[in-house]
């Protein structure tokens, strides 16, 4: 979900539209605004997108300079205007708008109800306003009533509120992100930067624990008890027309089309293409000298890079293994003082992510975040950081930031190696010559057309499937997930020597079969291809021209010749236009794929 708050001279509607507008991908299954002028507090809310939102205030006047807004990813309760946020209290003097999980909702509410707090929702949100005017009703301010109120919850949250009568809006936060934007006289509240960037980078990022008070003269930050906190003002570098969507329909196609410059970025000073080796600007060595082991953890696409890095880290010699975050907790190896626990996460904000993180803290492992955003809490909770640089990603559907991640963490495995074994058995001098060309190789994929003939070919097909094998099979995930996650249709990703072991039995003329041929023991996968050939299923190849494969390929999405631990991130070019058109062609809402989420900070 996505919190805008805003306080200062102008109006409030205006950056309160705009931070929904651009928060949206945080969550769009309902949006909500609350606006205070001295006559109450006047709330707009409804199911549907912010679009809807906007067209139901035409002709209405919310005015007031103090104002919270909310774009929502159901939690509890279904996507209906009741669920919607802000919310109140009974009589309205409250709004709270809130990012999380209040798990002690259900005694606060019960214990409300016997106070004859009446309740509209079906959400743990509604708590929060009822809480809050509790202790109003009991003599309280507002801001202490808000501080009573947030001592009691237990769960994780981001929330702001706001007082009828108080020329302030309330914040805090205990384990989803919060940030405060500064320009001038106008403060802007966010959960996440590009909600204001219009406005302002200047911005101070929220930490657990800190009780926020935005007023129009200034802000004050304390900690639970009221003792004043210090934190740090900074300027980020990303800039609001980065975070656009340019002259595209789409921000996931923008986003693919950039990875020429996010590719750059990412390797920018981080390798030597003369000396054929790294050259890392974090990550100093002997962070790594007494690491034994590394475990990965991650959830989605980022998963799927952490199952490469762990491939490139077991290739360079280091015991490596990817377990997905919101398994870690019940299924991770063993952990200790000597294993290296890196989270992969886009966003640094996952909670199933920052779970496995803190469980490897407690449990003595060094960590490692390597995620896109600086400020992000997996950065400021982990030992270590590495930042991808890809920029910001907006569309749901995450792309540049995959190949991002799979570099850095391909790079970072032979610093790893080094430093831990003493060597590393990576041929990493082929591998930065290559590094190098990264950039003009991916530009040679956009044109897209054949991925576009692609899809129109095969669209409306029953199921599709995809296989590779080695770093072809996380690849094989990745292009199935981003099939699925934005065409609604079918689609599974699996080991291609597995195909046989099961998955052969869904194989039919009307399954397309993705082959993905990454130049490691291609000869293997192409009989696996052929045993869906025999089936009748159309194979479309992914490989260089020229490749063997092509002789039983129905069709094919060429990849350059590279080397094979990078021709994956090229395959995956391809297979994100192919979903790319076909989602398009199906007429799917590319950017916003139903029930997702960009960020999930719920576990
Ligand atoms: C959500 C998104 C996925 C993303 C995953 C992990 O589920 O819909 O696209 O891969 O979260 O996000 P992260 O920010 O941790 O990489």
């Amino acid at each position: 979900c996505g919190i805008i708050g805003h306080v200062g001279d102008g109006e409030a509607i205006e950056p309160l539209l705009t931070g929904l507008e651009n928060l949206e991908y945080r969550g769009y299954d309902s949006a909500g605004i609350a606006v205070q002028n001295g006559a109450g507090i006047e709330i707009a809310k409804r199911s549907g997108t912010v679009d809807e939102l906007v067209e139901s205030l035409e002709g209405t006047h919310l005015g007031g300079s103090l104002g919270i807004g909310h774009t929502r990813w159901s939690t509890h309760g279904p996507p209906t205007d009741e669920n919607a946020h802000p919310h109140t209290d009974s009589t309205a003097d409250v709004a709270v708008v809130h990012n999380g999980i209040i798990e002690n909702y259900g005694a606060l509410k019960e214990r409300l109800q016997e106070a004859g707090h009446e309740f509209t929702s079906d959400t743990d949100t509604e708590v929060v306003p009822h809480l809050i005017q509790y202790y109003i009703d009991r003599g309280h301010d507002g801001e202490t009533a808000f501080r009573n109120a947030i001592e009691e919850l237990a769960g994780s949250y981001a929330i702001a509120a706001m007082c009828d009568g108080d020329d302030c809006l309330y914040a805090a936060r205990d384990g989803s992100p919060l940030v405060v934007g500064i320009d001038g006289d106008d403060y802007y509240l966010a959960s996440d930067v590009p909600a204001f960037l219009e406005y302002t980078d200047d911005l101070i990022y929220i930490e657990d624990g800190d009780v926020v008070v935005l007023e129009p003269d200034g802000i004050s930050i304390t900690d639970a008890n009221g003792a004043p906190v210090r934190r740090r003002r900074e300027t980020v570098d990303w800039d609001a027309e980065e975070t656009g969507k340019g002259e595209f329909d789409h921000y996931m196609l923008k986003e693919i089309t950039e990875q020429p410059t996010s590719i750059a970025q990412t390797i920018e000073g981080r390798y030597d293409p003369r000396r054929g080796s790294v050259s890392f600007d974090a990550c100093e060595p002997e962070t790594f000298a007494d690491i034994d082991r590394v475990v990965l953890a991650a959830c989605g696409t980022s998963y799927h890079a952490a199952l490469y890095g762990a491939i490139v880290l077991r290739r360079a010699g280091v015991d490596a293994d990817a377990i997905l975050a919101n398994e870690f907790g019940v299924s991770a190896p063993p952990i200790d003082d000597r294993t290296l626990v890196v989270a992969v996460t886009q966003s640094g904000e996952t909670a199933d992510t920052l779970g496995a993180l803190r469980a490897a803290s407690r449990a003595g492992a060094t960590t490692l975040a390597v995620t896109n955003v600086i400020g992000s809490s997996a950065a400021r909770e982990a030992d270590e950081q590495l930042f991808i640089r890809a920029g910001p990603e907006i569309g749901v559907a995450a792309t540049k930031t995959f190949s991002s991640q799979a570099i850095v963490l391909t790079l970072l495995a032979d610093r790893i190696a080094t430093a831990s074994t003493g060597t590393s058995t990576l041929p990493i001098g082929d591998i930065c010559a290559d590094v190098d060309r990264l950039p003009s190789l991916v530009e040679e994929l956009l044109d897209g057309s054949a991925a576009e003939s692609v899809a129109r070919r095969y669209r409306g097909e029953r199921a599709f499937f995809f296989i590779g094998r080695g770093l072809g099979y996380p690849v094989a995930l990745e292009g199935a997930l981003k099939f699925k996650e934005i065409t609604y249709e079918h689609a599974e990703g699996f080991a291609a020597g597995e195909l046989k072991h099961g998955p052969l039995a869904l194989v039919t003329p009307e399954t397309p079969v993705v082959a993905i041929f990454t130049g490691t023991e291609d000869e293997k996968t192409l009989k696996n291809a052929e045993e869906a050939a025999t089936r009748g299923a159309p194979i479309v190849a992914v490989c260089p021209d020229g490749h063997d494969a092509l002789s039983i390929a129905d069709a094919h999405l060429s990849i350059p010749d590279v080397h094979p631990m990078l021709s994956g991130l090229l395959a995956t070019v391809q297979l994100q236009l192919v979903s790319y058109h076909a989602a398009n062609l199906l007429d799917r809402e590319i950017d916003k794929p139903r029930n997702l989420a960009k960020s999930v900070t719920v576990e």
